[in-house]
């Protein structure tokens, strides 16, 4: 049995290339609203020094390039998705980096900002990610992260199970050729919420203050925690 790290680094890989389509196509678009309410709410500064972790195929690091950010890097552990964030965004971005999100390889106090979009959930140690983030930030520096959540009203629960588990695995085995990966997402999501308190493990690594907002009926959620 493959650990938590290797089989998501995996997974990444493989479904790379079919990422974006299935990720506008199953969240009908609304992901793009998302990922530029989050950068709003984080109240994004142009002078930030920013940090997309998890960055994937550089949706939001791209997102925040249009908030007018000159120092943007990437980072990730999937090459495969950071060789298709390069591509897409023709080296515009900073540099992307191969790099866990548990060990970035920074010096304390280096960047203003970190932003992780759908990737937080998939880290194989929330904590040592958020201290990791805590030490490569400067004082007063953010980390903002969107997440899936579960909905609290009950109709959209319903809603969404159906969707989650019976519309969206199939549709995501069809297309990217995968037969876990869109498996794994409800799953995750579900266990993701009944176990992981987010604003508390910001304080725990030592964030003086973490708030958090509810998009969408409550299905996805962004925790934003400042140093
Ligand atoms: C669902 S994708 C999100 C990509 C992008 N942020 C977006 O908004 O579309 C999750 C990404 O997290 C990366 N990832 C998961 N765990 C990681 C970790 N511990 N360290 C670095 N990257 C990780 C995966 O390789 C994948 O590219």
């Amino acid at each position: 049995m493959l650990d938590k790290k290797t089989q998501v680094k995996h997974m990444f890989d493989a479904i790379a290339y079919r990422y974006d389509f299935l990720n506008h196509f199953l969240s009908a678009g609304v992901d793009v609203y998302w990922r530029k309410k989050a950068l709003k709410l984080t109240k994004l500064n142009k002078d930030a020094v920013l940090l997309d972790v998890a960055c994937g195929t550089g949706d939001f690091a791209i997102e925040a390039k249009k908030f007018g950010v000159q120092k943007i890097f990437g980072a990730d552990f999937s090459f495969n998705m950071l060789r298709l964030f390069n591509k897409k965004s023709g080296w515009i971005i900073g540099r992307n980096l191969q790099m866990e999100a548990e060990k970035l390889p920074l010096k304390p106090s280096t960047v203003t900002n970190i932003t992780v979009a759908f990737g937080v959930r998939n880290f194989y140690n929330i904590p040592e990610a958020f201290s990791s983030f805590h030490s490569a930030l400067t004082e007063n520096g953010k980390a903002t992260i969107l997440e899936f959540m579960m909905p609290t009203n009950s109709l959209f629960k319903i809603l969404y199970r159906l969707y989650f588990k019976f519309i969206l695995p199939v549709i995501g085995r069809i297309v990217s050729k995968d037969k876990k990966a869109y498996n794994y997402l409800p799953d995750s999501v579900e266990e993701f919420d009944k176990t992981i308190d987010l604003v508390k493990l910001f304080y725990n690594a030592g964030f003086k203050t973490v708030e958090r907002y509810n998009l969408t009926f409550g299905l996805v959620q962004v925790v934003i925690a400042e140093k």
